[in-house]
C-alpha cells in the first residue's frame, strides 16, 4: 500500500501520456486519489479531462503510457473489464445508463458483479433519489437529463466500487439539480466513504466537496493543491469561478 503523509493512496497516476493517433492529449501528468477522499480535475473544454478517465480505465479508444496503480497494483496493462472488476466504476460524460432498460433493471445490471442480494441497495438509492423510485419501471432513455444522471450514479454505486470516476456530472443540468447531485456526492463520500475522482468545469461546486484539486490545461497539470487552497487561488478564481 502506498502512503502519502498519513493518507493512504488508492489511485496513483505517474507520467501518464495519452494519444489519439498522432494527437497527444495528455503530457506526462501525475496525480493521486487518497482512499476516502474526493479528488477533482478541473479544466476547460478539450483540456484532457475525459481522456484522463479513459486512460485510467485503459479504454481502447486512447493509447496511453505511464504508470497507473490501484491499491499499489499496476493496472495500466489490464483490460477495461478487469479494471472494472477490481472496483473502478466509470460514469462516462453524458452517458452511463442503458436507455432501453427500465430504471430498476439498470440498477440490477449495475450490481451484476455482486453475489449478494441487491434489494437493500436498490431501496437505498430509491430513498436517495425519490424521482427514480417514482419512475422505476420507466425506460432509462425516456428520463430527463438530470434523472438519467442520478440513475447513472446509482447504477455505478450498485457495484459498491472502490473508486468512482465521474465525468462532468453537472453537464447540461439545471443549477438546482446540480446542487442536489453534488450534495449527494458529498454525502456519499462523507457518510459512506466512497472515494471519487471527479472531472468538472464547475469549479465552485467541485472544490466544495473535494479534498484535493488539479488544474489541467492543454493536457498538462498546471496547478494542484488542497481544495481550500485552490478555492482561494486568484488564477482559479479568474479562470473558473467567474470572478
Ligand atoms: N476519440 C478521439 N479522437 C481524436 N481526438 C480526440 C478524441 N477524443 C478526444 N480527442 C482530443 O483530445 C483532446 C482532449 O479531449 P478530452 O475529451 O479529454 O477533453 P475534455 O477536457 O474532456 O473536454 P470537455 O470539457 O469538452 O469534455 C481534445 O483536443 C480532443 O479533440
Ligand atoms: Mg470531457
Amino acid at each position: 500500500m502506498t502512503t502519502s503523509g498519513n493518507r493512504e493512496v488508492l489511485l496513483k497516476v505517474e507520467n501518464l501520456n495519452a494519444n489519439y493517433g498522432q494527437i497527444q492529449a495528455l503530457r506526462n501528468i501525475s496525480f493521486e486519489v487518497a482512499k476516502g477522499e474526493v479528488a477533482v480535475i478541473l479544466g476547460a473544454n478539450g483540456a484532457g479531462k475525459t481522456t484522463t478517465l479513459r486512460s485510467v480505465c485503459n479504454m481502447p479508444v486512447v493509447s496511453s503510457s505511464g504508470s497507473v496503480t490501484l491499491d499499489g497494483k499496476e493496472i495500466n496493462k489490464s483490460d477495461t473489464g478487469d479494471i472494472v472488476s477490481r472496483g473502478v466504476a466509470h460514469i462516462p460524460q453524458g452517458r452511463g445508463t442503458f436507455p432501453e432498460l427500465s430504471v430498476v433493471d439498470n440498477l440490477e445490471v449495475g450490481g451484476y458483479v455482486r453475489k449478494d442480494s441487491l434489494d437493500s441497495d436498490i431501496d437505498k438509492y430509491f430513498e436517495m433519489f425519490p424521482r427514480l423510485a417514482e419512475r422505476k419501471d420507466q425506460l432509462a432513455g425516456s428520463l430527463s437529463g438530470g434523472e438519467q444522471q442520478m440513475l447513472a450514479v446509482a447504477r455505478a454505486l450498485m457495484s459498491r466500487p472502490e473508486l468512482l470516476l465521474l465525468d462532468e456530472p453537472s453537464l447540461g443540468l439545471a443549477p438546482l439539480i446540480i446542487e442536489d447531485l453534488f450534495k449527494t456526492f458529498g454525502a456519499l463520500n462523507k457518510e459512506e466513504g466512497v472515494t471519487m475522482l471527479l472531472v468538472e468545469q464547475n469549479a465552485n461546486l467541485a472544490l466544495g466537496i473535494a479534498h484535493h484539486g488539479y488544474v489541467l490545461e492543454a493536457g498538462e497539470i498546471v496547478l494542484q493543491g488542497p481544495a481550500e487552497q485552490l478555492q482561494n487561488d486568484s488564477s482559479i478564481q479568474d479562470a473558473y469561478l467567474g470572478a
